[in-house]
């Protein structure tokens, strides 16, 4: 597997990740669980973000620390699931921007079409972290990132829960520039188009709409 993808292998994410793929787990702890792997994953993901020498007065003396470069990140949920993730990096990054892509699979042809897509202003000067927890064919992401490219963010980084090895490939043929967080690369994808092992349909489980 590429440089490009890295798997957040840290006991606590799995351990919440081995919780959500439980049939049993109930919608509200579903929901619960992506939060705080929201929360652990967005330490992850910034981890090498560019930061600058600042001066800060403490109540004793004059020193010197470090703040986080440019103009507030965006955090890209893809709709609908994208946003079970959001939570998590808010509480981590409270002042964060949040741009918003709405994407469908036409029925005819299977290709995504776009029915939503908000960015906020001055794009070129923030980083992109796009937000997705199942990379599944990969398809979607990489039209949502074909799309988001042409608003032109500084970076453009993609965190998803539970990747397939289809989607990995896909995606990163698609968009080698953009790095891939996941918790997880399953084993396959099904003849349904679902991961396996998987935890199911994240919409649903986040939402509790099956
Ligand atoms: N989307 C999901 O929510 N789950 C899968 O397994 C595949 C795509």
């Amino acid at each position: 597997m590429p440089g490009l993808v890295h798997v957040i292998d840290h006991p606590l994410v799995q351990h919440k990740l081995t919780l959500m793929r439980m049939k049993s787990t109930s919608t509200a702890n579903f929901r619960k669980l992506l939060n705080e792997i929201g929360v652990l994953m967005a330490y992850e993901v910034t981890r090498d973000m560019p930061t600058h020498e600042v001066e800060v007065e403490t109540p004793l003396e004059v020193t010197k620390g470090r703040m986080i470069d440019g103009k507030k990140l965006v955090f890209v949920p893809i709709l609908r699931a994208g946003t079970g993730l959001l939570d998590g990096f808010l509480q981590v990054i409270p002042g964060a921007r949040v741009g918003h892509v709405g994407l469908y699979r036409d029925p005819a042809t299977l290709n995504p079409v776009e029915y939503y897509f908000k960015m906020p202003s001055e794009m070129p000067e923030r980083d992109a972290i796009v937000l997705d927890p199942m990379l599944a064919t990969g398809n979607s992401a990489v039209a949502a990132v074909t799309r988001l490219k042409q608003a032109k963010p500084r970076s453009i980084r993609i965190v998803c829960l539970v990747a397939a090895p289809e989607g990995v490939a896909t995606f990163t043929q698609a968009h080698p520039d953009v790095p891939v967080y996941t918790a997880a690369v399953d084993r396959k994808l099904n003849d349904h188009g679902y991961i396996v092992p998987g935890l199911g349909d994240a919409g649903d489980r986040i939402f509790g709409t099956k």
